[in-house]
């Protein structure tokens, strides 16, 4: 997509445009371009070569510029992607070709049997394939006429479908525009998938349940239910992604057939060159459909490794004229099919149920299980969320149940197999009363959760201090779940400044603990003290504060206590904060044992204010020069060391460019590595040759 030469110029003109106070209407094209250069490697390559705050510098001053030539605006703009709210449905278009489906097989002799009959179709001994992954999301068709996005439709019925084309611009790996022209193509029909990231759909459901609402079962019903959200600004923070698999229709200018349009894997790297997230590098062309099963088996092993779901694979046959020859069913094409894994689903029988309180004092059904493997993990407990879950399911104490797990995703309850029943079914009553300190328990009208609502119930108590170490909050390694609950139950922890207090000779007294793992406990509880202010903010638990709000409030003020003064109205300007969330801030910081424990929190020595960036030192061998950690370090925290490095003058770079002067690899390093080997230019240190360039200074 980009050469070596256009990558330098256009960093270049990045740092250019970001220096310059004065950018003119002159210069709109090539701030455009810069901006489309970046999205991509952002979110097509993962490999960034601006940090975030650059890019919301380049895109603003674009924003601005466009807001006072307005006739300068192009349909491609980056900035054409937010649209506004769309009407009360969406429009139906036909699919210039229909959207078939695809075969299914199940097993390798289905392959074996779909081989042969290629075989026999193509009268060739034996067939060149390209196999890649079956993304699980809700397939799209999207339409690009002289290299610009006209529009893009949701499967439907196959024949016609949706236009959400406003949707699909929130997703920022789909270009907006892309040179099509330079292959020879001036329209071009693209399928693919659209779907949600298993960290994206982790956090969405993590906010869902914040605001007490059931979470979604699944990745795919997570993103096609976003796609037709009404609201593309609703859309856009859903980060959803896109793999582009197919070319269903294309017309060529001079009418010959563009080289990249003679086989699949060809048709796959022109869409990877013109900008899309095609799926190159997942990938493998292979001859015979021995290599086909060889390479499905091992590609299954990492399927639980994957960042996204997928349920299977797809073999295509490469070659675009023996594709032709084979032809189509009305249901399927010939020279495809599908190999869908084994569903990691398992029955097992609900022995009972308990009721767990959570941080924020909300009463969650935890189904017991007969233990079960499914997947590769044993489940024993599942979580069914609510009432209407458990009456939407029609769950029963000693029901058998159908449960799955999709990759790493938090195993569920598919369906109660009612038919089994035998009459010693019980109803599962929800307790009037919480299971801990026996207040009643209290449901807002709108909401599906009940609560316990006072605040100093010990299984709150325990779930906020276990909150305030977790790993997105303080990070105090060691200081897990487990040992949260042993030092509340021994009196040695009642609350979260307690951290801080712990006695360290009371708990050398009980089982299991060395002067080693003491030491280590004591020093990752040192350390928290250090964290960024976004992480205290939201290690405090307040109800509807995530890590990005957290983020949001701590860029707002130097001091944690300056939000003791900030009014509703005043949180209502930031960006993410609703009324509700409001709320919810003011009253914690009103709270005058919220304010004590802040109180302690800063006597115990904790950071309570935003980091200074500190004054290069000049004359350091750092000075000026760029650095970037890669991999997982041993002795240092990546934070740790990027702010050293900052203190001595140099700049921490966010990709591998011929602009980075140092690599600083740990363990597992990845396609950093090896993209700054190729590079040739880039000094590469591992921990210690780090550590030594440091002392040495
Ligand atoms: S090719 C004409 N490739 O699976 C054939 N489909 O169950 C076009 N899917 O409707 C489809 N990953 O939505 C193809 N790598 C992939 C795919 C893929 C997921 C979806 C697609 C299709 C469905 C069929």
């Amino acid at each position: 997509m980009y050469s070596l030469s256009d990558i330098q110029n256009l960093q270049q003109q990045s740092k250019v445009f970001l220096e310059s106070t004065s950018v003119t209407p002159a210069d709109i094209d090539l701030l455009r371009s810069v901006l489309r250069f970046h999205e991509y490697r952002y979110y097509v390559m993962d490999e960034p070569l601006l940090a975030d705050g650059e890019y919301d510098h380049l895109y603003k001053k674009l924003q601005i510029l466009e807001t006072e030539n307005p006739q300068l605006i192009t349909k491609d703009s980056p900035t054409q992607r937010v649209g506004s709210s769309l009407g009360a449905s969406f429009n139906t278009v036909q699919h210039l070709v229909p959207m078939l489906s695809l075969e299914n097989s199940y097993q390798s002799e289905d392959l074996l049997d779909w081989d042969r009959k290629a075989r026999e179709l193509t009268g060739l001994d034996c067939i060149t394939y390209c196999v890649e992954p079956k993304f699980d999301g809700a397939g799209i068709s999207l339409f690009y006429e002289n290299d610009v996005l006209i529009r893009g439709i949701t499967r439907g019925d196959g024949v016609a479908g949706e236009d959400i084309s406003e949707n699909i611009k929130q997703v920022r790996s789909i270009p907006l525009s892309a040179p099509f022209s330079k292959y020879g193509i001036s329209q071009i029909e693209i399928r693919g998938e659209i779907f949600l990231p298993k960290k994206a759909f982790e956090q969405y459901n993590q906010s869902l349940i914040l605001q007490g609402l059931p979470p979604l079962a699944n990745p795919r019903n997570a993103a096609s239910g976003s796609l037709r959200q009404k609201d593309p600004k609703q859309v856009a923070k859903r980060n959803l992604d896109a793999f582009l698999y197919h070319i269903s229709y294309y017309v060529a200018k001079d009418q010959r057939i563009p080289e990249t349009m003679q086989s699949h894997s060809a048709s796959l790297e022109m869409l990877w060159e013109c900008g899309f997230r095609s799926p190159v590098k997942e990938m493998r062309v292979l001859t015979g459909i021995d290599e086909v099963i060889r390479h499905i088996s091992e590609f299954e092993e990492m399927r639980s490794s994957l960042p996204y779901e997928i349920d299977g694979m797809v073999v295509k046959v490469n070659d675009y004229r023996l594709q032709e020859e084979m032809g189509m069913t009305t249901h399927h094409p010939r020279w495809a099919i599908a190999y869908k894994f084994k569903a990691q689903q398992a029955t097992t029988k609900i022995k009972n149920v308990e009721f767990q309180v959570g941080r924020t004092g909300a009463i969650t059904p935890v189904a017991k299980l007969e233990p079960v493997p499914v997947g590769g993990v044993t489940v024993a407990s599942i979580s069914i969320h609510n009432e209407e879950y458990i009456r939407e399911k029609d769950l029963k104490i000693n029901d058998t149940v159908l449960i799955e797990r999709a990759g790493d995703v938090i195993p569920q309850i598919v369906k109660s197999l009612s038919a089994l029943r035998i009459g010693e079914e019980k109803e599962i009553v929800f307790p009037k009363d919480c299971p801990i300190c026996k207040t009643t328990l209290y449901k807002e009208e709108e909401e599906a959760v009940w609560r316990c609502v006072n605040i100093d119930c010990p299984a709150q108590v325990v779930e906020r201090i276990i909150h305030f170490g977790s790993r997105d909050a303080m990070d105090i390694r060691g200081l897990g779940d487990a040992l949260v609950r042993k030092f509340f139950e021994e009196n040695l922890l009642t609350d979260i400044p307690g951290i801080y207090k712990l006695d360290y000779q009371k708990i050398s007294a009980l089982d299991g603990f060395g002067k080693k793992s003491i030491e280590n406990l004591q020093a990752s509880i040192e350390q928290s003290k250090t964290q960024p202010l976004h992480r205290l903010i939201f290690g405090l638990g307040i109800r509807f504060v995530g890590e990005a709000t957290a983020k949001t409030l701590a860029k707002s003020i130097q001091h944690i206590f300056e939000l003791i003064e900030k009014t509703e109205e005043e949180l209502l300007q930031l960006e993410d904060v609703g009324i509700k969330v409001a709320g919810m801030i003011t009253a914690f910081f009103k709270n005058t044992s919220n304010l004590d424990m802040l109180h302690q929190l800063q006597k115990a020595g904790i950071k309570m204010e935003q980091d200074k960036i500190a004054a290069p030192t000049s004359g350091s061998p750092f000075d000026g020069h760029s650095f970037l950690f890669t991999g997982t370090m041993e002795k240092l925290k990546r934070s740790e060391a990027e702010e050293m490095v900052e203190k001595l003058g140099g700049k921490i770079m966010s990709g591998v460019s011929s602009k980075l002067n140092y690599l600083v690899v740990g363990e597992n390093a990845g396609s950093k590595l090896e993209k700054a080997k190729k590079l040739h230019t880039i000094e590469i240190l591992n921990e210690d040759e780090f550590l030594n360039m440091i002392k040495n200074f």
